[in-house]
């Protein structure tokens, strides 16, 4: 089992996607293509799809990008302004409580998505740093052999709707469980520094223990963190209830091109893992 599969978008498949964004009609092959991803996010937990097509027309990356993610589920809205295809590049602000993570360059700990997929589309890349990171959910959860912290896990947490609420409510009524079993198969959502807000937001400072020691077995293996950066044309599909997923911090070159990435959250129409995600959270759902 590898954390990431790579799959190379050939010549064939390449034409077979322009043909469907112009017909919008999946081909057999095509549809046999997209089984195999979803076969993959299921068993693997990631793919990396290399050498999509980046244009120098801005939105037409966006709209290629996100017909190309139909092909495998639905695409949601990540936010109050329901955009569905989501850029990601600094924007020169720090992380706080509602200034989302996607907005800046800081670093961003091991977490997971809104959607059973999350998926980044790298069109340029950062001159220094800003590699990705990720590790296996249950690889962490094998380590776990601390009861008390396994209960809480399992019990869940509210978070800080950062600003997206519609309504007065800062943090969530519901708590969402960091690990549950769904179908009989171990499930994982996480975000800390959300978590980390409505904790002192409800002034329980002691909760965030909790948090310390279970960011203690995510670091404690370093061997368990994969990291690799991403390249221009490379499209990252994460299965947000398998593996968190992270970045460094990364600089922009003054002279050189800015990182920008674009992120879907997609929900498939077939899959294995289903449960509330980040995104759920975010709207008290
Ligand atoms: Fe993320």
């Amino acid at each position: 089992m590898k954390l990431k599969k790579i799959f190379n978008l050939n010549k064939k498949i390449k034409a077979e996607v322009l043909t469907y964004f112009k017909t919008r009609k999946k081909s057999k092959y095509l549809t046999k293509f997209s089984k195999e991803i979803i076969d993959n996010l299921e068993l693997n937990g990631s793919v990396i799809i290399k050498d999509f097509i980046v244009e120098k027309n801005h939105q037409k990356n966006k709209k290629n990008y996100k017909k190309f993610m139909e092909l495998f589920g639905k695409i949601l809205s990540q936010n109050k302004k329901r955009e569905k295809i989501v850029e990601i590049k600094d924007l020169g602000k720090k992380w706080s409580a509602n200034t989302r993570g996607y907005k800046t360059n800081d670093f961003l700990d091991l977490h997971t998505d809104g959607g059973s997929l999350a998926s980044l589309f790298c069109i340029k890349d950062a001159a220094y740093g800003g590699e990705s990171t990720c590790v296996n959910a249950k690889t962490i959860y094998d380590l776990i052999n601390d009861q008390s912290l396994k209960k809480k896990l399992f019990e869940g947490f509210r978070y800080h709707r950062r600003g997206e609420a519609s309504n007065y409510s800062k943090i969530t009524k519901k708590k969402y469980p960091i690990f549950f079993y769904n179908k009989k198969i171990l499930h994982c959502t996480y975000n800390r520094k959300p978590i980390e807000e409505a904790l002192k937001f409800q002034k329980k400072y002691s909760e965030i223990n909790y948090l310390d020691k279970f960011d203690e077995y995510i670091f404690k293996k370093k061997n368990n963190i994969s990291q690799f950066k991403l390249k221009p044309g490379d499209i990252w599909i994460v299965n947000n209830f398998k593996v968190l997923h992270g970045r460094k911090k990364f600089i922009n070159s003054k002279k050189k091109q800015k990182r920008l990435l674009l992120r879907a959250w997609i929900k498939p129409t077939k899959f294995k893992f289903s449960g509330k995600t980040y995104l759920e959270a975010l709207n008290d759902i």
